[in-house]
């Protein structure tokens, strides 16, 4: 394809494929009703006081991972080194602090600031002092659940840290990353499955090896984790991203505003996640509640209740843990000790994000766009840009295509799109949508990142009873080869 093609194509391909959301910046000035405590909350807040000062406190615990890897993913693991960051200012030992990181960031070849990280424009370095518990391979979902259920011996790799607990323990979980329905992106395969991640919190709970738990998550439909999944008595409070059915959103992304340093081709950061970071960077946690947190959080993540490059923050599980202090789960910087919680700490607004799965585009494209014209390297990027984008369309189409041959063109895209009732978990049987994941990635190629966004059509065709047998057949029809390019090759594993 000439060059100049090219041009008039990428631009139009990116509009039809993301939500890019422009909205101007405005000065805004206002009370935040929801940081005024009633009576009743403050009594909550009283008893969780009391709960944190009675010497009942155990240790506090964190367990922060970070899913994906590659350079255009930056963002997760500079969301996770910051989180890392916190927790130390907080006053979590190392020891009880577990990170998992692919840890090809800060030494990257394509990063402008080498040896470090940062997750803000303006910001310093995260990277500096990150303990490097599970890195490279490592970081994957066999590990993930053998430190959370504190099973040293099932641990392969890595320092071994797990997360040895105690009933009066408290912990703090943060994973950010790619998602889809039901889904969490890895840098391994396969990939970590809701169902998979809340029978390990229950197993957990039932070993009771802590007092409450914390989960923060942030990845595109996070919802979906925990929505008909996570039951609300056993002490774990949980917080994503977004709903069951929608996008999260990266931050700090080239072009956008705040945008950062010009040198940077990569989003800096997660709307959601620098949100609760940049909150828990300036306060006194020793007095802000989950609750307040969760309630700043969804408003800077809800991009002023537009939702336009933003969405919807939810909470799941134990919700009355809400009315804890966040100094119980990951300390408090003595620094803030006299930062008042008042009305005009409301988040500064972020007025343009991307939507998660399409910072990737932005990536490849900036990277592109930035090379001259005839340097071997610019043919290199377009040979990747080119790539992605030929796996984004093989997998919409192969699976639109799946949609039309099992219930015919009429119904084919409602039933695959249908998206179940608030409360309702995506599939009634995990293991059958695991088997539609892999009948589809053996014929079709891998779903990899992008391909997540399709797990609800799959969770559907479970849903409506569609055999693994039918399921492979049409998949067959469907993709009559796995096309050759690194997004679609199976060689990795099946995702599922
Ligand atoms: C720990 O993991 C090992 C290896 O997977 C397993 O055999 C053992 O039963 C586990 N221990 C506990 C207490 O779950
Ligand atoms: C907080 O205020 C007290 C009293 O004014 C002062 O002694 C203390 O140094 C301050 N702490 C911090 C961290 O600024």
């Amino acid at each position: 394809m000439a060059p100049a093609r090219l041009l008039l194509v990428l631009p139009l391909a990116l509009l039809l494929c993301s939500h890019f959301a422009v909205s101007l910046a405005r000065p805004r000035l206002r009370l935040e009703p929801s940081n005024i405590w009633l009576p009743s909350e403050r009594a909550a807040g009283d008893e969780a006081a009391a709960e944190e000062e009675d010497g009942g406190l155990g240790t506090r615990w964190a367990v922060l991972i970070a899913g994906s890897s590659g350079y255009y993913n930056y963002r997760h693991q500079a969301d996770v080194c910051h989180a890392y960051q916190i927790m130390k200012k907080g006053g979590l030992k190392d020891e009880n602090i577990i990170v998992f990181m692919y840890d090809d960031i800060a030494h990257n070849q394509e990063n402008p600031r080498p040896g470090v990280i940062i997750n803000h424009p303006q910001g310093g370095d995260v990277y500096a002092g990150v303990p490097k518990d599970y890195t490279g391979d490592e970081v994957n979902v066999n590990n993930l659940f053998a430190v959370l259920l504190g099973n040293k011996t099932a641990v392969s790799g890595g320092s071994g840290k797990v997360l040895d607990s105690g009933p009066n323990d408290h912990i703090f979980v943060f994973y950010s990353d790619h998602g889809g329905p039901g889904v969490l992106g890895m840098p391994t395969y396969p990939y970590l499955y809701g169902d998979d991640l809340v029978d390990v919190l229950k197993k957990k709970h039932a070993a009771g090896t802590y007092k409450s738990l914390v989960f923060y998550l942030e990845a595109c439909e996070s919802g979906s984790i925990f929505e008909g999944l996570l039951p609300n008595d056993i002490n774990i409070y949980a917080t994503t991203a977004s709903n069951a059915e929608e996008s999260s959103w990266g931050t700090y992304c080239p072009g956008e505003y705040p945008s950062p340093p010009p040198e940077y081709d990569t989003c800096l950061g997660d709307l959601y996640s620098v949100a609760w970071m940049e909150d828990s960077d300036v306060h006194n946690l020793r007095t802000e509640s989950l609750k307040q947190q969760y309630n700043l959080v969804k408003e800077r993540t809800s991009v002023e209740n537009t939702y336009y490059s933003g969405s919807h923050v939810m909470q799941y599980g134990s919700l009355g843990l809400n009315a804890h202090h966040l100094f119980l789960y990951i300390g408090s910087n003595p620094t803030n000790d006299n930062a008042t919680f008042v009305e005009d700490n409301s988040l500064p607004l972020m007025t343009k994000s991307v939507n998660q799965r399409d910072a990737d585009l932005v990536y490849f494209w900036q990277k592109y766009r930035k090379l001259s014209e005839s340097s071997p390297a610019k043919n290199e990027a377009r040979k990747q840009l080119l790539e992605m984008m030929a796996h984004r369309s093989h997998i919409d189409n192969s699976v639109e295509l799946i949609g039309s041959l099992l219930f015919g063109s009429e119904d084919g895209p409602r039933v695959i799109k249908a998206v179940r009732a608030t409360g309702e978990p995506l599939v009634d049987d995990w293991s059958c949508l695991k088997s539609m994941v892999r009948a589809f990635e053996a014929q079709c190629g891998s779903l990899a990142q992008y391909g997540m966004k399709h797990m609800r059509s799959f969770a559907n065709i479970c849903n409506t009873g569609i055999s693994a047998e039918a399921m492979a057949k049409v998949a067959a029809q469907a993709c009559t080869n796995i096309p050759s390019n690194p997004w679609s090759s199976i060689h990795k594993g099946f995702s599922a």
